[in-house]
């Protein structure tokens, strides 16, 4: 095929290229024209895919013209084959490539807006002339019409003698597909928000929860020690004291913030004892001394009846802080193990704070003989493990025994 003679039979047919008729080397001629010919019989013969063949300068001029489009392709954009170029530059709204992730197993996309596209497009071209090869989807927002769907795998040969690059190319309408897609991604996007802003709600009410179920028990806790002979910061240092030996026994966060809260009920169960026994001033009798021991019961039942991390925590270690490890402790006599953690940690506590504390009976300990006292109780009162940890902390207990110490001016 040496001149446009040769090539007749192809102008019959609107062909809109410009490498049949312009000053370009016969093999570049030849190449356009048989690929024409065999690309007009994938049209008639109603194939899905469209066939096309896009050109483009590689010197000054880097405009793209289409040297043959599928009779369907312009049908879905309503033009003629020489607009075809122009749509495509006006209108492509996405290009998007999919390629496999570092780990061969996500598929990662990448999308290329209207406006990267009109910046990239030269380098877009450069990376499929390096290739040889295009793959990509087009997102087509034509005017008037629904928005299309277009993808299309082409290769790419470089005719250097002219200077000139063709795309021989192959379209396909994955419109339904695409939409689908979207429309799955939309749902997903909309159920992940819905889903946060349960999760949000949830993280609200939890906190509402937690703030309500703190407030309850200080209040109940701060009502049973108005009746009781206790100094006003024993709560304090109670809980201060628990949160240490509890992170010394290796305790999560999260067990220690229940200990550290709930250690503040141990003793509410006082609020069910008559005052007579309280605040007896003398020794309590025997009997006297059984109704006091009830305060473990009737603490453990005012806690009853919810089942939050915190309330049963607190249950806990109201029903046993005077358990002892050796089994003689109330109210059951449970033995060493069978205490449980929490309870065994406040006993040490509340001890070594009773003891260190002044009292309408008694005078204050000073820290040394407290310390004593707790190493006296290992292995018979107290777990024995728990005071090696208690006295290995000896330093920051008496820095919380000497921050909440009671202001000398309020002493009495
Ligand atoms: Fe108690
Ligand atoms: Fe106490």
């Amino acid at each position: 095929m040496s001149n446009q003679q040769d090539s007749n039979w192809i102008f019959d047919r609107d062909y809109c290229g410009r490498i049949l008729n312009g000053e370009f080397s016969n093999n570049l001629k030849k190449r356009v024209a048989e690929a024409i010919s065999l690309f007009r019989s994938f049209s008639v013969n109603a194939n899905p895919s469209i066939p096309y063949i896009s050109a483009w300068r590689e010197n000054s001029d880097k405009s793209i013209w289409y040297e043959f489009v599928g009779n369907r392709l312009l049908q879905l954009l309503g033009c003629q084959s020489c607009e075809v170029a122009e749509i495509f530059r006006d209108s492509v709204l996405q290009r998007l490539t999919y390629h496999y992730g570092s780990d061969n197993e996500k598929i990662n996309k990448k999308i290329l807006d209207h406006h990267d596209l009109a910046f990239r497009q030269e380098e877009l071209r450069n990376e499929g002339k390096s290739k040889g090869t295009i793959e990509a989807v087009y997102k087509i927002s034509l005017k008037d019409r629904p928005a299309i769907w277009l993808k299309d795998q082409a290769s790419v040969e470089s005719f250097a003698e002219d200077q000139v690059c063709l795309s021989f190319g192959s379209l396909t309408d994955v419109t339904m597909e695409m939409m689908a897609h979207e429309q799955e991604q939309q749902e997903k996007a909309l159920l992940l928000s819905r889903h946060a802003e349960l999760e949000h709600k949830i993280e609200q009410q939890n906190k509402e929860l937690w703030k309500m179920q703190l407030e309850m028990i200080y209040r109940l806790a701060q009502a049973a020690q108005f009746r009781d002979s206790c100094t006003g910061p024993h709560i304090t240092k109670m809980s201060h004291y628990c949160d240490i030996l509890s992170q010394a026994a290796g305790l999560s966060e999260e067990e220690r913030q229940l200990i550290f809260h709930a250690t503040a009920m141990h003793d509410v169960g006082k609020l069910g004892i008559a005052e007579s026994i309280l605040h007896k001033p003398g020794r309590l009798t025997d009997q006297e001394f059984a109704i006091m021991k009830n305060h473990s019961i009737i603490g453990a039942k005012l806690l009853s009846g919810n089942d939050t991390p915190l309330l049963r925590m607190a249950k806990g270690i109201a029903l046993t802080h005077h358990e002892r490890w050796d089994g003689t402790g109330y109210p059951t006599g449970l033995c060493q193990e069978e205490i449980p953690l929490p309870g065994r940690i406040a006993a040490i506590c509340d001890v070594f704070d009773a003891l260190t504390s002044e009292r309408p009976y008694k005078q204050a300990w000073n820290t040394d003989l407290a310390f004593s006292e707790v190493e006296k109780g290992k292995g018979s009162q107290f777990d024995p493990e728990l005071v090696d940890l208690f006295l290995a902390r000896k330093r920051d207990i008496t820095s919380i025994r000497q921050r909440f110490a009671p202001s000398p001016l309020f002493k009495q």
